[in-house]
């Protein structure tokens, strides 16, 4: 067996021992199992240096009652850039919704235009990250171009693999070929996320007109059989289940020891929430019994990770009748205020949001964020869970300005701190666009 490359990789990051703190951050935090008086010392590097009483004389911030929370990594993104159109999203639009959002790092994804297939599109698009992104962002590739994918596993964040149709990706590979591919993928180290719908279980005759009917026509069956497709992946390859919607299928990749996430919309939305095509998205809504389902499970911490699959259509590609309008819904902005305010309402635990949308994605990813801890990027939030809002698509950052969850209430971060400087006070976005491209810093020890 050849070892795996991942873990040639540097250990998790350590503190720098010495340094003087910048900025002491005071107030209550989740920490050692439960909320308590905190203050953590930010280094001039952007990097926690401790937790504890401080006395070195550097400036304090209190945030009174407000929690301080690591920032949200969402790991699916589609920011649309480049190849718009212009009133879907960018960089700077989409990256300014995440910060507002309490994200701090974003995966985006390669189906844009052109596609992320190779070292070209790949440079071109870390180029328009650079000086324009308000957070931190990993850019995944494509595996599709067999010669590419060697050059494209030591510049890219991580490959993104679809099983099936969707937008901007029309033909996938068979699944016949995936266990060749994802063998190979496995021995080049990256993180690999995949779209798992097997497209043979598609029913493709008929006009679905209707989130009820566009269930139907890519039903969870797609979804277990894609999974099951993927249990002949190498043990050691990073693998990642997208947007995950049946808990039957979660339950299967928990005892196969298998990273996944499931979305805000799938644990929050059914196929009845809506008629029209703002409701359309892949995999579609389920019904109300597996929506409550897959909600149980994320609750009883058996769901991993949340992700947004952030997919801001514009408004007028929404408002084609049902079966033309193109799938996907926004989601960066209210993924982590939609929850805590879950957290609020006292129907989940607020460690269990920190695992899922804080600390497990970022360390699949190999980024020291995530957690309150030295040594750690103090990307950071403070949070007042008395603060509730309104939910209202036009409100909101993204380019699209439309959202499924339009009259939901969300708690958003009041302050949002990225490697210690603050980018977001009291709601605004008051940073610079100083995001950086990142990739996979470290191997994740095992749970
Ligand atoms: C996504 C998009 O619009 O890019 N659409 C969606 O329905 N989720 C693509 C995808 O993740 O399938
Ligand atoms: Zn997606």
């Amino acid at each position: 067996m050849v070892p795996p490359p991942a873990h040639r990789h540097r250990s998790e990051p350590r503190t720098g021992v010495g340094a003087r703190p910048a900025l002491i951050l005071v107030g209550r935090a989740w920490f050692g199992g439960r909320l308590q008086p905190i203050e953590i010392a930010i280094g001039e590097d952007g990097r926690i240096l401790s937790i504890g009483k401080d006395r070195s004389g550097a400036p304090r911030h209190d945030v009174g009652e407000a929690v301080i929370l690591p920032a949200a990594t969402d790991l699916h993104v589609h920011f649309r850039d480049p190849g718009g159109p212009t009133d879907a999203e960018s960089f700077v639009s989409g990256t300014a919704a995440a910060a507002l959002g309490g994200v701090g790092l974003v995966g985006e994804m390669p189906n844009t235009r052109p596609p992320v297939v190779d070292r070209d599109a790949l440079d071109e698009k870390a180029q328009r990250v650079r000086g324009r992104a308000a957070i931190d962002v990993l850019l995944y590739a494509s595996p599709t171009v067999a010669r590419e994918r060697a050059a494209l596993a030591r510049t890219a964040g991580g490959f993104k693999l679809y099983l099936s149709p969707t937008t901007g990706i029309a033909d996938p590979p068979p699944l016949a070929a995936v266990p060749g591919l994802l063998a190979e993928l496995a021995d080049l180290g990256l993180p690999v996320a995949v779209h798992a719908e097997d497209p043979r279980d598609f029913l493709t005759t008929g006009r679905p007109a209707d989130p009820a009917s566009w269930n139907a026509a890519r039903p969870v069956r797609a979804e277990l059989d894609a999974v099951a497709a993927l249990a002949t992946a190498p043990e050691w390859l990073r693998l990642h289940v997208a947007h995950v919607t049946s808990p039957v299928a979660a339950e299967r990749l928990l005892r196969e020891g298998r990273s996944f996430e499931a979305t805000p919309h799938h644990l929050l939305l059914s196929e009845r929430s809506g008629a029209d095509a703002k409701f359309k998205v892949n995999p579609p809504l389920r019904t109300e019994a597996e929506r409550s389902a897959l909600w149980e499970a994320f609750r009883r911490g058996r769901v991993p990770i949340v992700a947004s699959d952030h997919a801001p259509h514009p408004i007028s590609e929404k408002a084609l009748p049902f079966h033309q309008a193109p799938s996907g819904v926004p989601g960066v902005e209210t993924m982590l205020p939609l929850l805590l305010e879950r957290v609020r309402a006292g129907v989940l635990a607020l460690p269990v949001l920190l695992a899922a949308a804080c600390d497990r994605p970022a360390r699949w990813v190999g980024q020291p964020i995530g957690r309150i801890a030295p040594g750690h990027r103090a990307h950071l939030l403070v949070v007042d869970f008395r603060t509730r809002s309104r939910i209202e698509g036009r409100r909101l950052h993204s380019a699209c300005g439309w959202t499924p969850f339009e009259g939901w209430d969300g708690i958003f971060p009041r302050e949002h701190y990225r490697d210690g400087e603050r980018i977001v006070e009291d709601g605004e976005f008051v940073g610079a666009p100083s995001g950086r491209v990142v990739r996979p810093e470290y191997a994740p020890t095992p749970r």
